[in-house]
């Protein structure tokens, strides 16, 4: 496997791939690799040649208060996971030469940027648009993979790559969960023993809600009751927001037709979980 770290390098090698056809794959990530990541590079290496896994914790898209400094790092175990999965590239860019002095580009995503996250952490979803833009512009990959665990991200990674033309297909694959339902995230590290036993209550409020939509409960208010209720049950956890959306768009719905999105975010102490479910109402009850 080879690492590489400057930029001019990691385009050079895969314009040669690319020039001689070759299906260059592409998986994006912070580091700090779990299970989900493996998933992630497991289905890239079936639908690709060469893969290549970047491995760079993006300040741009850390707010002033959160945990850029303390983000978990474990550079030695990524690339071994790496190297067990085959990956033929991890790209390892410095902080400096992803934004040199003199950088002013920000790619932004308003619809989808601005709510459930968004509200929360204002500036990530620049960050995120921005550095992604710039990574596929370096790697230059055919396809890229991202988990449905960041939901209104890879939302977010399609639409730029659609209006932006990118020629990047974007690949979702299904969240990797805990035994116990906990949706895995390299954040989860900073769960207490105690806050790791209440934090899987988050994705039982989805399942509830999920549940009252394929028995049948169209209002997408009753819904949120359904699921706040299951969160009301653990006094430490308080909602940031438990919502029905529309898939695509992730506007709020008022009523359930077909499709929805339930997404959801809580804190528990200083730490905020997020993760979604995807329903479909029953033919039946349509
Ligand atoms: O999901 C992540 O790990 C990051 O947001 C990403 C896509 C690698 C951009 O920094």
């Amino acid at each position: 496997m080879k690492i590489i770290r400057s930029l001019g390098a990691m385009t050079a090698w895969s314009e040669r791939l690319r020039r001689e056809r070759v299906t260059v794959g592409f998986v994006p990530t912070m580091g700090a690799l779990h299970d989900g990541h493996r998933a992630l590079i497991r289905a890239a290496r079936l639908r690709c040649d060469a893969l290549v896994v970047s491995i760079f914790v993006n300040p741009t898209q850390f707010g002033p208060a959160e945990d850029l400094a303390k983000y978990p790092r474990s550079i030695g175990k990524d690339r071994e996971l790496c190297r067990q999965e085959g990956v033929d590239v991890c790209f390892e860019p410095s902080a400096s030469a992803m934004y040199p002095a003199g950088f002013q580009t920000v790619v932004t995503v308003p619809a989808i940027a601005t709510r459930w996250e968004g509200e929360a952490r204002p500036h990530h979803f620049a960050g995120v648009a921005t550095v992604v833009t710039k990574l596929f512009g370096l790697v230059r990959p055919h396809l890229a993979l991202f988990g449905q665990k960041d939901y209104q991200q890879a939302a977010l990674v399609r639409q730029l790559a659609k209006d932006l033309s990118l020629g990047v297909e974007i690949v979702v694959r299904p969240i990797v969960r805990e035994q116990d339902g906990l949706a895995m995230s390299s954040r989860n590290v900073y769960l207490s023993s105690d806050e790791r036993i209440l934090a899987p209550t988050l994705y039982k409020s989805l399942q509830a809600g999920a549940e009252a939509i394929r028995n049948g409960t169209t209002d997408a208010s009753a819904v949120q009751s359904v699921m706040a209720a299951v969160v009301r049950q653990e006094p430490a956890l308080t909602v940031d927001y438990l919502s029905v959306c529309d898939p695509l768009t992730l506007e709020p719905l008022s009523i359930v037709t077909f499709k929805a999105v339930l997404l959801g975010a809580v804190r528990l102490g200083v730490i905020r979980l997020i993760d979604n479910l995807m329903v479909t109402m029953p033919v039946g009850r349509r």
